[in-house]
């Protein structure tokens, strides 16, 4: 499917207002929530009017017939006075809805679901909305043409949601500024495993089918959550501080991974040094053969590999924990602050580990012909098909390469832990990254390297 057939035309939404209409009985007088955050790359992603806290999902899946049964429970916060609200989903059938247990009136334009409660909701009242929903979940096309949603593997599915896929296989309001805790539970064919992000907090099996219930107890955007159903070699182990790793790998990649995965407790321990502490209670890996995906994605606590990782990817992905999944953007145009970071990961490792200074790394990428890396500014992506373009990584990474250049390195140390100490569990801007470097170096002028580095067009007249 095409990137403009996912998104709603401007008429079906207005056509959903037109259902919902407007209530101002009971003392209430409250309006429809909106059907998206404006975001400027993604305008219908997420929806307006409420904060969602918690998502409890229960997922049935079987991989021979592709069927999906799913409820979700959503736990919300009104933002404003509610007659109606919106949430997203790509595809599936709703069985029913319902908010605070009475059934709810509903609608689905394109993405929008948009749900009317029996009673209108106040400003600051925390709701819950159950939605029964079913059917084969699809694979969504990305503007820039890779897939995610729900996507088959060899022998089982893989759910992918950056930067909109989480849609296609649960409700939700699916915008990286409104972060949740979750519970999921995921029941497959008693053959099969299921793993997801966070902890796993009981498993059973009846009837043929076996339960795991994975729980993530800090806040995660949902473009981060993630289900992987299949045989999974599975192991447990810990990093830094005792901390749970557990890494479950498609068994035809388990030979190939084996070396790489034996690093992940030192490249943790790596990164806790130079970020600050780890920001969740478990990590790990999940390496799967999805169809048709080639990307590795920071899912949090357990990022997806398509196959047997290199280090540098590893580490990038775990770099992500603190920038990105931990540090989330506030919307989509600040994707630099997860690729930039992370990209200035795999730089700094290999620096440290008798590769490439960062500073050499900086100078090739200058000086080397690459038309790619200049194409547009990465604070200003030139469109939604562009946000995993070199700009965005190598120049990002470059903006803060520029950073350390003017700082040295213990102020700049100083401040990649600050940064993500000061939005731990949160999410942030361009702008608040620029205010806070300003704030925590109030004697140095960064005035250029956000004139020339992080806004400008093309390629910087000095290194
Ligand atoms: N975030 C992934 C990484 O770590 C890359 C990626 C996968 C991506 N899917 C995407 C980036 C969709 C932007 C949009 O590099
Ligand atoms: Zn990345």
């Amino acid at each position: 499917m095409s990137r403009s057939a996912r998104l709603v035309p401007a008429a079906a939404g207005l056509l959903a207002l037109a259902l919902t209409g407007t209530a101002c009985g009971g003392g209430v007088h409250g309006t429809p929530g909106g059907s998206g955050v404006r975001d400027p790359y993604f305008p219908k992603a997420g929806n307006g009017g409420y904060d969602v806290t918690h998502y409890a999902l229960t997922l049935d899946y079987t991989p021979g017939s592709r069927h999906l049964t799913g409820k979700a429970v959503i736990t919300a916060r009104a933002t404003k006075d509610l007659t109606a609200f919106d949430l997203d989903l790509a595809g599936l059938d709703v069985d029913s809805v319902t908010v605070e247990g009475k059934d709810a009136r509903w609608n689905r334009t394109g993405q929008e679901l948009t749900v009317r409660p029996h009673d209108d909701l106040g400003k600051g009242e925390t709701f819950r909305t159950t939605v029964r929903y079913s059917g084969t979940p699809q694979t969504l096309t990305d503007p820039d043409g890779s897939e995610e949603g729900w996507l088959r593997t060899a022998d089982g599915a893989l759910g992918l949601g950056e930067p909109v896929g989480s849609m296609a296989w649960f409700p939700g309001n699916h915008h990286p500024s409104d972060k949740a805790t979750y519970d999921i539970t995921v029941t497959v064919p008693k053959d099969l495993q299921a793993v997801s992000n966070g902890e796993l907090t009981s498993r059973h099996t009846q009837g043929g089918r076996t339960s795991y219930a994975w729980h993530s107890a800090q806040p995660m955007a949902s473009y981060l959550a993630t289900v992987a159903i299949g045989h999974y070699d599975i192991t447990s182990t810990t990093g830094p501080h005792g901390l749970p790793v557990l890494t479950a790998v498609d068994p035809t990649q388990a030979k190939a991974s084996a070396k790489v995965l034996a690093k992940i407790p030192g490249i943790l321990a790596w990164e806790e040094l130079n970020f600050g502490p780890y920001p969740f209670t478990s990590s790990g890996v999940i390496v799967d053969r999805p169809d048709d995906v080639d990307y590795a994605l920071e899912t949090q606590t357990r990022p997806v590999f398509p196959g047997a990782p290199e280090t540098g990817t590893l580490v990038h992905e775990l770099a992500h924990q603190w920038y990105g999944d931990s540090v989330t953007p506030k919307s989509w145009q600040d994707m630099w602050l997860n690729e930039g970071f992370a990209t200035y990961a795999e730089w700094l490792y290999e620096e440290d580990h008798g590769g490439k200074s960062a500073q050499q790394t900086f100078t090739d990428l200058y000086e080397d012909d690459d038309e790619a890396v200049w194409a547009f500014p990465p604070a200003k992506p030139s469109g939604a098909a562009h946000i995993s373009d070199s700009p965005v990584y190598e120049r990002g990474a470059m903006v803060l390469h520029k950073i350390r250049q003017k700082v040295g390195d213990d102020t700049f140390y100083d401040i990649i832990q600050g940064w993500a100490a000061a939005h731990r569990h949160g999410t942030a801007s361009t702008a608040d990254f620029t205010a806070y470097v300003e704030k925590k170096v109030p004697d140095k002028d960064f005035a250029g390297i956000w004139k020339d580095w992080l806004y400008g067009d093309g390629r910087p007249d000095h290194p």
